[in-house]
């Protein structure tokens, strides 16, 4: 019998998001990156994913993470920060992957400043869940599931 492999989810975090106990709370609940990331790892272990993480400040260096996920990545989970709202480069570079990715945010991006309502890479994802706090990235990681065919 052949056991079906498991599916690899990069999650991809951009600028600011690795000082997220320090950022809003009214937007960001207070909690802290490494305690975001143990929980998705959790989820992902719920939903029988193998996720690896990848956080950057630097815009190159998110694009150049992009550039070398063929194959090494079945979908994608990202949260690009204050660059989902005007990047091009992240967006052509996301695009190049070919994968497909779920946009996530912590805040409800929709109810926040104008200019938060743009997003640059939101057509080139199959999905988006925003204003969830971290709860959303279990929906998120519900959705590439479905996206890269495994689990329910
Ligand atoms: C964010 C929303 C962005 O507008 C903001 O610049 C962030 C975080 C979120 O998770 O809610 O850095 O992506």
């Amino acid at each position: 019998m052949n056991v079906p492999p498991r599916n690899r989810i990069e999650v991809m975090h951009g600028v600011n998001l690795d000082q997220l106990a320090r950022r809003p709370v009214e937007h960001y609940g207070g909690i802290s990156f490494a305690a975001l990331e143990r929980e998705i790892s959790r989820f992902a272990s719920e939903l029988d994913l193998i996720v690896r993480f990848f956080q950057s400040n630097y815009e190159g260096a998110f694009v150049e993470h992009l550039h070398g996920l063929e194959g090494m990545a079945d979908g994608i989970v990202l949260n690009p920060g204050a660059w989902t709202h005007y990047s091009l480069a992240i967006r052509d570079a996301l695009e190049l992957t070919g994968l497909p990715a779920i946009e996530v945010h912590l805040s409800d991006v929709g109810q926040r400043e104008e200019w938060r309502r743009v997003s640059v890479i939101g057509d080139l994802c199959v999905g988006r869940v925003a204003g969830k706090g971290v709860e959303g990235y279990r929906e998120a990681l519900r959705l590439i599931g479905q996206a890269v065919g495994s689990g329910s």
